[in-house]
């Protein structure tokens, strides 16, 4: 602690140590974005869209109502961990390949909840993926194409 206000804060980002000061009320959130992970989505800030889903320690996580002091010492993985425009992750290209983006809003969120999914059930039933996306709001898919993809990858299909 470095005051009555402000605590040192260190975690690695992407395999990239990230450190700050923070005030006790900042958010796992807030903190990626003010250090430029804008690609972390803040959607309605309230734990109820899943547009700022992040991968912590392992474990799909609301980065919006996650205080970042909890995430003190943690490894966090955010959609740019995945691929590159020249080399996409699978996900990322059966969300292409199955049409599974439309605004793109959700789809940082959605793709690390889809990783999350698969890092622990590499075969996942089409209910268990609906089961885990549940909490991540789709305005524009339906969410079939998004299910389609992540099954796709789970079973090793290309389109
Ligand atoms: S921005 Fe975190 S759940 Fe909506
Ligand atoms: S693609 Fe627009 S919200 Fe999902």
């Amino acid at each position: 602690m470095s005051n009555r206000e402000l605590y040192d804060i260190a975690l690695t980002v992407n395999d990239q140590e990230v450190k700050g000061r923070v005030k006790a009320e900042t958010t796992l959130l807030d903190f990626l974005r003010d250090n430029n992970f804008y690609e972390v989505k803040k959607g309605c800030d309230k734990g109820d869209c899943g547009a700022c889903t992040v991968i912590m320690d392992g474990k799909s996580t609301l980065s919006c109502i996650t205080s970042v002091l909890q995430a003190q010492g943690s490894k966090i993985y955010t959609v740019k961990s995945l691929g590159t425009w020249d080399k996409l992750h699978s996900l990322q290209q059966a969300f292409v390949d199955y049409e599974a983006v439309q605004c793109g809003f959700c789809t940082p969120g959605m793709l690390m909840t889809a990783k999350a999914l698969l890092e622990k059930n590499d075969h996942p039933s089409r209910e268990e993926i609906r089961e885990a996306i549940s909490g991540n709001l789709c305005r524009c898919t339906g969410y079939k194409k998004i299910v389609d993809a992540i099954e796709a990858v789970s079973k090793g299909v290309r389109k």
